[in-house]
């Protein structure tokens, strides 16, 4: 693009550190970040709120069109508002993740936030996660990296930034992230999957300064090539 910014996609499973790894990326770069799993947690969310359940498609159909979702930059990291309704908090419940990857199957829904993370992206600049971003979202990102860690080290990690580790054990966890990777793998409409030009990185024995570090080195690569 003429501004000389690209697009970075980062996907990969939950706990693999993609959120703390795009936001350190953005901020190197002075780029925006989109945390497209905050959207999805988001409209999760809202459909509790309303009562509304995964199964119930024809409902989450009829109020898809009017769901607004903002992500806010914010001093302590990015807030997170639906409907005007303020969540940044709430989206990151045990209630949400328990359900956020049955909402995250419905082809409505999915289109609906596809097309806004699209508009995110339009002006280049971003670095976007979650898990169809290489493969769906944004298919012509120009650095793309699918980024994994064993189950174990992601549950470790989710377990360190809970706020509810009182309701849950470690090996809970562990089966809870296997579970979610497994519903996400396995649908139908845009499953996680790693894009066949994305960049492998395995963060188990990484800190995040090397991982962050070794995204931004593709990017500048990138540049220098074209
Ligand atoms: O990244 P996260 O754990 O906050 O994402 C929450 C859920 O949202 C995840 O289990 C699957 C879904 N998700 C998705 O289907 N597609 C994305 N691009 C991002 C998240």
């Amino acid at each position: 693009s003429s501004s000389g910014k690209i697009n970075i996609a980062i996907d990969g499973p939950a706990g693999a550190g993609k959120s703390t790894i795009a936001r350190r990326v953005a901020g190197m770069l002075s780029y925006i970040y989109v945390d497209t799993g905050a959207m999805y947690r988001a409209a999760t969310w809202y459909f509790q709120q309303l009562g509304i359940e995964p199964e119930d498609e024809e409902k989450v159909l009829q109020t898809v069109p009017n769901l607004v979702i903002e992500l806010i930059p914010g001093e302590d990291g990015q807030r997170v508002s639906v409907n005007g309704q303020e969540a940044t908090e709430e989206i990151r419940s045990l209630a949400v993740n328990a359900q956020v990857s049955r909402y995250a199957q419905i082809e409505g829904l999915r289109g609906r936030l596809v097309s806004l993370q699209r508009q995110m992206a339009l002006r280049k600049g971003v670095v976007m996660d979650g898990r169809d971003i290489g493969t769906t979202v944004l298919p012509d990102a120009e650095v793309k990296v699918f980024m994994t860690a064993s189950v174990e080290e992601r549950a470790r990690r989710r377990y360190k930034e809970m706020k509810e580790r009182d309701q849950i054990t470690l090996d809970q966890l562990i089966r809870d992230i296997d579970e979610r990777d497994r519903l996400d793998r396995e649908r139908e409409i845009s499953p996680l999957r790693q894009a066949e030009d994305a960049v492998l990185l395995d963060t188990t024995n990484m800190t995040p300064d090397e991982v962050a570090e070794a995204i931004v080195s593709m990017c500048r690569t990138y540049v220098r090539k074209r």
